[in-house]
C-alpha cells in the first residue's frame, strides 16, 4: 500500500511538473520590433509570395501595397503585438476586410510576425 502511494505521489510530482513547463512557454510569446534575420526574411518572403500577396501586392480589397510607405508607417505605430493578433484574427479597418491569418491556415504567429517583417522591409520602414 505504502508502495503504491509514493508511486502516485510520484506521478503526481512529474504531472505537474509537465504542465508547469507549458504555461511558461506560452508566457514567452510576446512579440516586439527588431531588425529581423535574413532567416525571418526569407521565411516571411515565402509565406507573402504564397498568400499575403493575394491582396497586398496590388492592393486588392484596399490591402496596403508594399510600395505605400506611408500606409506601412502608419501600421508600424501600432503594437507588433497588436498587428499579429488582427491578421491572426481578420481584421476590419478604415480600408477593408482581411480575412483571418491572412488565408494562411497553417501559419503560426511566428511566420505571421516573419511575413509582417519582410513587408515592413520592403516597404522600407523596417531597418
Ligand atoms: C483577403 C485579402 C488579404 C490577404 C490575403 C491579406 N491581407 Fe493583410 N490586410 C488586408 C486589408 C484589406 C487590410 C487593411 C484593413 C484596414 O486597415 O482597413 C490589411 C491589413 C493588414 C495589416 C495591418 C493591420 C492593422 O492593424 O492595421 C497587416 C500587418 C497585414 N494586413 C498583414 C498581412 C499578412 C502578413 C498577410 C499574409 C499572411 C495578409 N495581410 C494577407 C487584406 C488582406
Amino acid at each position: 500500500m505504502k508502495q503504491i502511494l509514493s508511486i502516485l505521489i510520484v506521478a503526481l510530482i512529474i504531472g505537474c511538473g509537465g504542465g508547469e513547463k507549458k504555461t511558461q512557454e506560452t508566457a514567452a510569446l510576446t512579440y516586439s520590433y527588431m531588425t529581423p534575420t535574413q532567416e525571418m526574411l526569407d521565411s516571411g518572403k515565402e509565406t507573402f509570395d504564397k498568400f499575403c500577396f493575394i491582396c497586398h501586392k496590388e492592393g486588392i480589397g484596399g490591402a496596403a501595397m508594399l510600395t505605400d510607405k506611408v500606409r506601412w508607417t502608419n501600421n508600424k505605430a501600432k503594437d507588433l503585438e497588436v498587428l499579429i493578433q488582427h491578421v491572426h484574427d481578420g481584421f476590419t479597418g478604415e480600408y477593408g476586410t482581411m480575412t483571418p491569418k491572412g488565408t494562411c491556415m497553417e501559419c503560426s504567429k511566428d511566420d505571421l510576425r516573419d511575413a509582417i517583417f519582410y513587408m515592413m522591409t520592403e516597404a522600407g520602414v523596417l531597418e
